[in-house]
């Protein structure tokens, strides 16, 4: 059994969370992860009526999930939807914003851990001075949304000298040897999102998963090219496959598809920051297909919870030989 600090805080059976990626990681993936004794992690988008997320925290625990994270993103945060999340799941998660100690508060005050993933040691730093449990920090390695200038191992380096808190890695991790890395220089545990991406759980369009199975090395680059999203507003970086910069750079028009929503197909428009799901129909590989610099060793789709067996018991064994 791989523990560590995360996992004694957290009461979770392995150091693994799956990020939180909206559509592309449904209930089923959430479940799966969670019982395979990993953080299964919500979206709670902005703008949520407090009842829908509610209803959906509800179902996953009756449905006997383990350990859960529902993560918010981008300003401001609704403290009624934290609060809601917070009497729910284990763990609260925020992303896309500067750390807020209100926000902590009232995710404490539910009776919830706060995560909060943040790109530079500044905002690690806040995010410790704000009360948080636990920070990610994301690598420019990392698929999605880039918050920061540096590369994993180094922000983790100077970030852990910094703070006394668990701290977990995410960016381009994708197999077991990357996470033993990533333990062994001080990471109480690992946040995973392209190779979740490709598990038999996720909600990702089957042309976005076959193009990064198909993607070799140096396949991903960093992006203002898909900026109309609300995150974008802010700050428009992202990580994603190069061959969808150059599709959506070829592209013609205003609209790249259509989105089936609440039982209508509202248009697309070319440069969406929607990374493409199974209810997105036209020109996928055009779309916003985010992925980290570990794409490359993703060659299969499994289920999620063999990933989270894979990585845990391989990171295991490899600091074992240690
Ligand atoms: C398709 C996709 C969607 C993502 N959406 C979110 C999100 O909604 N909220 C969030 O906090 N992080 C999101 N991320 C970023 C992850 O939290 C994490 O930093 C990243 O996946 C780690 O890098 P990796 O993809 O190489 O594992 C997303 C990542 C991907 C690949």
């Amino acid at each position: 059994m791989l523990s560590t600090a995360f996992t004694e805080l957290v009461g979770c059976e392995v150091p693994i969370q799956q990020a939180p990626m909206g559509a592309i990681s449904p209930p089923a993936l959430t479940l799966a992860v969670a019982r395979a004794g990993g953080v299964g992690s919500v979206s709670a988008p902005p703008g949520i009526d407090t009842r829908d997320l509610a209803a959906q925290l509800d179902a996953l625990v009756a449905a006997g999930a383990g350990v859960l994270a529902a993560n918010f993103v981008t300003e401001p945060v609704d403290p009624t939807a934290v609060a809601v999340a917070a009497t729910r799941v284990r763990m609260v998660d925020f992303f896309w914003n500067r750390p807020d100690r209100r926000l902590v508060d009232v995710a404490h005050e539910g009776g919830a851990l706060v995560n909060w993933q943040v790109g530079s040691l500044p905002d690690a730093v806040l995010a410790a001075e704000a009360g948080v449990d636990v920070v990610t920090v994301q690598g420019t390695e990392a698929g999605g949304h880039i918050r920061g200038d540096t590369p994993l191992l180094s922000l983790l380096a100077s970030v852990l000298r910094a703070i006394d808190i668990p701290v977990l890695a995410a960016g381009g991790i994708v197999e077991p040897r990357a996470m033993a890395a990533v333990l062994a220089a001080g990471a109480a545990g690992v946040r995973l999102g392209t190779r979740f991406v490709a598990s038999e759980e996720s909600g990702a369009h089957p042309e976005y998963v076959l193009a990064l199975l198909a993607a070799g090395p140096d396949s991903t680059a960093i992006t203002d090219g898909f900026a109309v999203c609300p995150m974008c507003a802010t700050l428009p970086r992202a990580r994603v496959l190069r061959s969808a910069i150059e599709a959506v750079d070829a592209m013609d028009g205003a609209t790249v598809g259509t989105l089936l929503a609440a039982g209508a197909e509202t248009p697309l428009p070319v440069r969406a920051g929607l990374p493409p799901h199974r209810d997105v129909r036209g020109e996928v590989h055009a779309m916003a297909l985010y992925a980290g610099q570990g794409v490359q060793l993703v060659t299969a789709v499994q289920p999620a919870a063999k990933i989270v067996r894979e990585l845990a018991d391989g990171a295991e064994a490899l600091l074992r030989v240690w």
